[in-house]
C-alpha cells in the first residue's frame, strides 16, 4: 500500500520504519522540507521517499498525520478527500495552545482534524501508545504479550483497513467507537492512555463509563 506520513518525529518516524519493514511504500514529510529528511529516507531504504506535506498526502492511499496537534491547520486539506487519514495526535494545551472546543468538551481533537480535512475518512489510532513501545513491543498474532491499540472513527471500512495495518505491525486494534465517543475514551488522561493493555483488557476498559 502507498502511505503518506506527515510528521517525521517520534511517532511518524517510527510508523515509517514499521510500515516499510512490512513492505509498504511511504512518502514522509515534516515542516522544514524534504531536504531535511535525507538521512531518514536513506536509512529506510528504497521503499521511502521524502516529500512536502502536500506531496505526502497526494501520494498516500492512506495518510498518517502525526504533528503537534496545535499545528494541524497548517496541513493542506485539498488532496485528502476520500482518503483514510490516521490521526495519531493528542491535545496538550501547554504545548498546543488552548482550543475552546476541546477545553469545553464540545468536540474531540480528531473531530477538529476531520473538519479541517473535509471529505477525509479520519481514524484516530496510535495516539495512546508511547512511541518507544510502538517501536519495540509489536508481537505476532496469538502472542500473549500482544498489546491492543484503541482506534476510533466514523467510517467502518476505514477502521477495518487501519485495523489490518495495525495487525501487520504487531498490535491488535480495538474499536472504541466514533470520533466523538472513541476519541474521548482514549485521549490523554483516560485509563487506557499509554496503559499497554492486552486487547481483551482494553475492550473491557473501553466499556467502562468515563468520568464526567
Ligand atoms: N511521542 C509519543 O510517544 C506520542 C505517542 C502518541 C501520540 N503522540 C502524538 O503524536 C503527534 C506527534 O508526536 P511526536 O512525538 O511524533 O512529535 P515530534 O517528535 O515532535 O514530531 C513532530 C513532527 O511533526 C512535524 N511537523 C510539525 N508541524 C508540521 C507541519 N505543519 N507540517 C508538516 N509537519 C509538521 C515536525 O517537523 P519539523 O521537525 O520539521 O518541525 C516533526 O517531524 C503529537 O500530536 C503527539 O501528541 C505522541
Amino acid at each position: 500500500m502507498k502511505i503518506g506520513i506527515v510528521g517525521a518525529g517520534n511517532i511518524g518516524g517510527t510508523l515509517a520504519r514499521l510500515f516499510t519493514r512490512s513492505g509498504h511504500e511511504i512518502a514522509i514529510a515534516n515542516s522544514r522540507g524534504p531536504e531535511t529528511l535525507h538521512e531518514l529516507v536513506a536509512e529506510l531504504g528504497d521503499k521511502a521517499r521524502a516529500a512536502t506535506p502536500l506531496e505526502a498526502i497526494a501520494f498516500g492511499e492512506i495518510v498518517v498525520v502525526s504533528v503537534p496537534f496545535g499545528r494541524f491547520r497548517e496541513l493542506p486539506p485539498e488532496r485528502a478527500e476520500r482518503k483514510i487519514v490516521i490521526d495519531t495526535n493528542n491535545y496538550y494545551p501547554q504545548r498546543d495552545g488552548h482550543f475552546e472546543e476541546l477545553d469545553s468538551d464540545r468536540a474531540t481533537s480528531s473531530e477538529l482534524l476531520q473538519e479541517h480535512l473535509k471529505g477525509a475518512l479520519v481514524v484516530k489510532a496510535f495516539n495512546a501508545i508511547y512511541w518507544m513501545h510502538l517501536r519495540d513491543r509489536g508481537r505476532p498474532a496469538g502472542d500473549p504479550e500482544r498489546i491492543g491499540i484503541p482506534i476510533s472513527g466514523d467510517d467502518e471500512e476505514a477502521k477495518r483497513i487501519v485495523a489490518g495495518l495495525i495487525d501487520e505491525i504487531g498490535f491488535e486494534a480495538v474499536d472504541a467507537g466514533t470520533l466523538a465517543e472513541g476519541g474521548r475514551k482514549h485521549q490523554p488522561g483516560t485509563p487506557v492512555y499509554t496503559a499497554d493493555l492486552r486487547a481483551s483488557e482494553l475492550r473491557e476498559k473501553l466499556k467502562e463509563k468515563q468520568p464526567a
